[in-house]
């Protein structure tokens, strides 16, 4: 309604509204790079097709005349209560976006109280975004988003911090091990890291600083064998060494080789998940998990949710949609917390998956191109948009709260059959 009457008062929106549209003008304001990095996804991006596709294939059955006068969108995750059932999900490097990069979307989701799930791939310190959050309400919901690197000491720091900054859970996210094989970012030799954007997170550690310490600062190439991340050296290959230089100067060249160097660990197994749940009280969430027997796993480790996720299509190319591993995973975990994320654009998407059993969703691209365009005006009228874009179809499909959605009060109907 207020959407409604703020049109008709002749206020211009910052922002689209229609997510293509939204889409459409992010790409013509975003440097190529910027935009190619973003919207991009892994290979021949056929799970980036599929994640949107899986969404088309069910059909909401409208019912009438059942009373939603009054109607609640808050949902229960880990003992807290949040007014929508969507957050902003880890978005790593967003300067590319916008000078206000991930304060901005921070402030945001705070003044709308929706968790903002914080990267470990930052372009801001968690404290400078968690700081900018109370200040717009305090104690406003925020998680961490983890990946988990190879020093131990590195790891437990990233905890901490994000403990002391008041997060209200720890997100690990466990698809990224490696780099997926992305050709927007190959063929624009663009990869923000080799940049040193996006390492806030690490040059704001104590941990991580001592670590630098240690690194001769002897050697202008850089130290990326093959073996640890064959595509980044393919991207490397598009830097001569000259512009390589003129790209690290500023950035710290020693940053970015000993992040390169120790930001994962690609010989986890599940066993390893017993060292983490020693480490935090926080409630763990496992993000990139698409196999039921993975979930098994994660119920055995004692882990509290999942984040059902392909990355948004940016690492498996050809992996099943997330929509379509959610299903599988609900009937094999009916009482683990999931959040699904991947292709998410619309409140009937929202619907659609909360009836299929997710908990929650979040979503990635629609902020950072709504960040774009506007900055934190841009994020917050997005997630205003969202957030009616839901409450109207839940309830012109006939329920009245998220509860009823997910005990069955939204019909879907699959149109595949
Ligand atoms: C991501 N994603 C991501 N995930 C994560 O755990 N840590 C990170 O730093 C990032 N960085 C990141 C950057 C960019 C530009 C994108 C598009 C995505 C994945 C993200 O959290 C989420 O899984 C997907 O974005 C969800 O898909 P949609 O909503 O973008 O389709």
């Amino acid at each position: 309604q207020a959407i409604y009457s703020a049109g008709l008062a002749g206020r211009r929106p910052a922002i689209p509204v229609a997510h293509t549209a939204l889409a459409a003008e992010a790409e013509r304001r975003l440097s190529a790079p910027a935009h190619g990095y973003i919207a991009g996804g892994a290979s021949g991006e056929t799970t980036l097709a599929a994640n949107r596709a899986a969404f088309g294939a069910w059909h909401i059955v409208p019912r009438m005349l059942t009373d939603i006068a009054h109607r609640d969108t808050g949902v229960s995750l880990f003992g807290h209560r949040y007014p929508q059932p969507f957050m902003l999900a880890p978005i790593g490097a967003l300067e590319l976006a916008h000078h206000e990069a991930d304060v901005g979307a921070a402030r945001a989701a705070a003044a709308a109280g929706i968790p903002a799930i914080l990267s470990s791939q930052a372009s801001r310190p968690m404290e400078a975004c968690t700081a900018a959050m109370d200040a717009v309400a305090p104690g406003a919901p925020r998680w961490f988003q983890l990946y988990w690197p190879k020093s131990d000491a590195l790891a437990e720091s990233l905890i901490a911090r994000a403990e002391a900054c008041g997060c209200d859970a720890l997100v690990v996210t466990l698809d990224t091990p490696l780099l997926g094989w992305r050709p927007r970012d190959l063929e624009l030799g663009h990869l923000p890291f080799l940049r040193g954007q996006g390492l806030a997170q690490y040059t704001h550690d104590p941990v991580f600083r001592s670590m630098l310490a240690d690194t001769p600062a002897d050697s202008n190439r850089p130290p990326i064998t093959p073996r640890l991340l064959a595509n980044v050296l393919a991207c490397a290959r598009h830097y001569p060494g000259s512009t390589w230089r003129a790209l690290t100067r500023g950035h710290g060249l020693a940053a970015v080789r000993q992040f390169v160097a120790t930001y994962s660990r690609p010989d986890l197994t599940w066993a390893d998940l017993a060292w983490l749940r020693e480490r935090t009280r926080l409630p763990i969430v496992l993000k990139g998990v698409l196999s039921s027997t993975d979930a098994q796993h994660a119920v055995a480790a004692g882990i509290d949710g999942l984040i059902v996720s392909n990355h948004g299509g940016r690492q498996v190319d050809g992996a099943i949609a997330s929509l379509d591993a959610l299903i599988d995973i609900r009937a094999a975990a009916p009482d683990l917390t999931l959040i699904l994320d991947s292709g998410v654009r619309t409140g009937a998407d929202i619907v659609k998956a909360l009836a299929l059993g997710a908990d929650a969703v979040a979503i990635g691209r629609p902020y950072a191109y709504a960040l774009a365009l506007a900055g934190a005006t841009g994020v917050a009228e997005w997630i205003a948009n969202t957030a009616a874009d839901f409450e109207l179809t839940m309830a012109l499909a006939g329920a009245r709260s998220v509860e009823e959605i997910r005990a069955g009060g939204v019909e879907l109907r699959s149109g595949r059959r």
